[in-house]
């Protein structure tokens, strides 16, 4: 069954200081999915992220998240999706449910609540600790928590497996899980390695020198078995032939 897109982007184009850095870009993600864009770094993902997200505006080219255009429209997306981009900026001083607690008062909403989005991610046992005295792997828990905490429809998520160990990775994977399947989100989440897509996305978009080059359902792909996932994604992302 075809799911209808929630995230539409056609022809985008960003030129940074006459340099294009994303070029002819098309990317659809389904609702409902867990969608993971994959490229080397420098390919372009966090610039196409800042354009989702309004943090940048695109040179040319139509970005439509959730039916709505996103450089007219940009407070309508933004109070429908959660995003995580590049390293989460927090108030040190303050604990963890303290720093959800005043995201929450600003977007206006009561969403999961702190106790229990930190229960979500497994910081529920910092308590008091300031967020200066926070691990890269539980600051990365705590700017996904925030990302989720309103009950976004959408969650926009920047290498978000960064800084974790292989059971942090295990935990969010079941994390994600749980909020599509549980909550009705759809999650776009970036990466540079394909192992960490190829157990968490149920979509792939890969994007080789600030062009998506393919779209793909790895459920397509890994029912055909004469294909290695690994050899697959290798071949486009080094420009080789992708039929
Ligand atoms: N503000 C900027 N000014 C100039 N170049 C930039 C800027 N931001 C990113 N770039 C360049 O755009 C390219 C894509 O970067 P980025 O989107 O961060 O890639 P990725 O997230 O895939 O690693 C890189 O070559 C990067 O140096
Ligand atoms: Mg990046």
């Amino acid at each position: 069954m075809k799911r209808e897109p929630i995230i539409v982007i056609k022809n985008l184009a960003k030129k940074f200081d006459n340099t294009f850095v994303v070029k002819d870009s098309n990317m659809t993600v389904p609702k409902g999915s867990i969608y993971g864009f994959l490229g080397a770094n420098g390919a372009g993902k966090t610039t196409i992220f800042k354009i989702l997200t309004g943090l940048l505006s695109p040179t040319s080219g139509t970005v439509e998240v959730l039916g709505f255009n996103v450089t007219k429209d940009r407070e309508n997306v933004l109070q429908r999706i959660g995003s995580l981009i590049e390293a989460p900026v927090f108030y040190e001083h303050l604990s963890a449910a303290e720093n959800l607690a005043l995201h929450l008062d600003y977007m206006g909403v009561t969403g999961f609540g702190a106790e229990t989005a930190l229960d979500m991610v497994g910081l529920k046992v910092t308590g008091t600790k300031p967020v200066s005295k926070f691990s890269l792997g539980m600051r990365q828990r705590l700017g996904i928590a925030r990302a989720f905490i309103h009950k976004p429809k959408i969650l926009i998520l920047d290498e978000p497996i960064n800084g974790l160990d292989p059971v942090g990775i295990r935990d969010m994977r079941t994390l994600f899980l749980t909020l599509t399947q549980e909550h009705g989100m759809t999650i776009l989440l970036s990466s540079h390695l394909l192992s960490e897509i190829e157990h968490i996305a149920d979509m792939v978009g890969v994007i080789v020198n600030g062009t998506i080059l393919q779209e793909i359902s790895l459920e397509q792909i890994k029912g055909k078995s004469d294909i290695r996932l690994e050899e697959y994604f290798f071949n486009i992302m080094s420009g080789g032939n992708i039929s």
